[in-house]
């Protein structure tokens, strides 16, 4: 199988995690700025576990100044993701980054990438929508605040809300209003958990936002009725198993959940979540998946599917993907 060339359909991707260190370091002369404890002296992304993750990347950010920077980014993004036989991307993007929570700077961030995804349309044939993310650890009031720029911007680009950041602060509960407003401006709704914290992130997940995607998920496997529930209800997990293993979550492939999930009835689908902080991209995820789990052409149809039929876009988008 040529993994570079099998189409694919990507549902998890973070914007700022997909930028290559390389990228980060030429922003970072152009813009004369430090990056202190970013890069290890391979020159990759240096961390060791999820809350120092979480630090590197916020470091990495801060070169990320302006529309330009960030509309930049997502045309090597996606040039990058076309290259690796990805046909319809959704790619997370957060207004806590793009022009710190202001509503006119996240406008002008918006336009920049929506032209970026236009012209990689164009010129590579990959499609692309955006989720605008709040980020957990900023709190409610951001989260509040990032729902409502993003209900304001709700459109044929940017078509869902979710949340990202550091699973362990706060409690679902603190963001229900978020969610309300994303979801009453017809966003489509995903949400982390099951990722750093058990399957009692995803039941409360499930209880409290109006999810119809959950990001990773795959914790769920430790309760059995939250499997089933997962299948009943047709809730689409955003697997990433190479993020997953990277962050330790489980330490090696034949350990992963993906399988299992999968037999249980559960949709899921597979993504890179931040490929170079995690030495991953979706080829790489496909081959292992295929060499631990013995996926072939028809599976990977399969999740395709279930991908296509669980994307945030409107159908006649989606009956252009599938
Ligand atoms: N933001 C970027 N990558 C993330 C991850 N894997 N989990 C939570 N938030 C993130
Ligand atoms: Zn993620």
């Amino acid at each position: 199988m040529n993994w570079a060339t099998i189409p694919k359909v990507e549902l998890h991707l973070h914007l700022e995690g997909a930028a290559p260190p390389e990228f980060i370091r030429q922003l970072a002369r152009e813009k004369n700025v430090e990056l202190p404890g970013v890069f290890d002296e391979k020159g990759a992304y240096r961390w060791t576990d999820f809350a120092e993750f979480l630090r590197t990347y916020a470091a990495a950010c801060s070169v990320l100044q302006g529309p330009e920077d960030f509309g930049r980014l997502a045309q090597a993004v996606l040039e990058t993701s076309a290259g690796d036989g990805v046909i319809y991307t959704e790619i997370f993007i957060a207004p806590d980054i793009c022009g710190g929570g202001d509503k006119v700077a996240w406008g002008e961030y918006l336009a920049a990438l929506t032209e970026a995804a236009r012209s990689a349309q164009a010129s590579h044939g990959i499609v692309a929508r955006f989720i605008s993310t709040c980020i957990r650890n900023h709190g409610a009031e951001a989260a509040e605040n990032a729902a409502r720029l993003s209900a304001g911007t709700a459109g044929e680009m940017l078509t869902g809300f979710g949340m990202g950041g550091e699973e362990r602060f706060g409690s679902v509960q603190d963001y229900v209003k978020a969610f309300a407003i994303a979801a009453e401006a017809g966003l489509e709704i995903t949400s982390h958990a099951g990722e750093i914290c058990g399957a009692e992130s995803v039941r409360e997940t499930l209880e409290h936002l109006p999810v119809s995607r959950i990001g990773h998920g795959v914790r769920a496997i430790e309760d059995p009725e939250l499997v089933k529930r997962l299948a009943d209800e047709e809730i689409v997990l955003e697997v990433n198993p190479g993020s997953n293993i990277a962050l330790s979550v489980y330490d090696r492939w034949e350990a992963h959940p993906i399988q299992k999930l999968r037999d249980a009835g559960v949709p899921v689908t597979v993504s890179t979540d931040d490929p170079p902080y995690f030495h991953t991209d979706m080829p790489r995820e496909y081959r292992r998946l295929h060499e631990v789990f013995g996926w072939d052409a028809e599976d990977f149809r399969a999740i395709n599917l279930t991908a296509a039929h669980a994307a945030f876009c409107d159908e006649k988008t989606r009956s252009e993907i599938i």
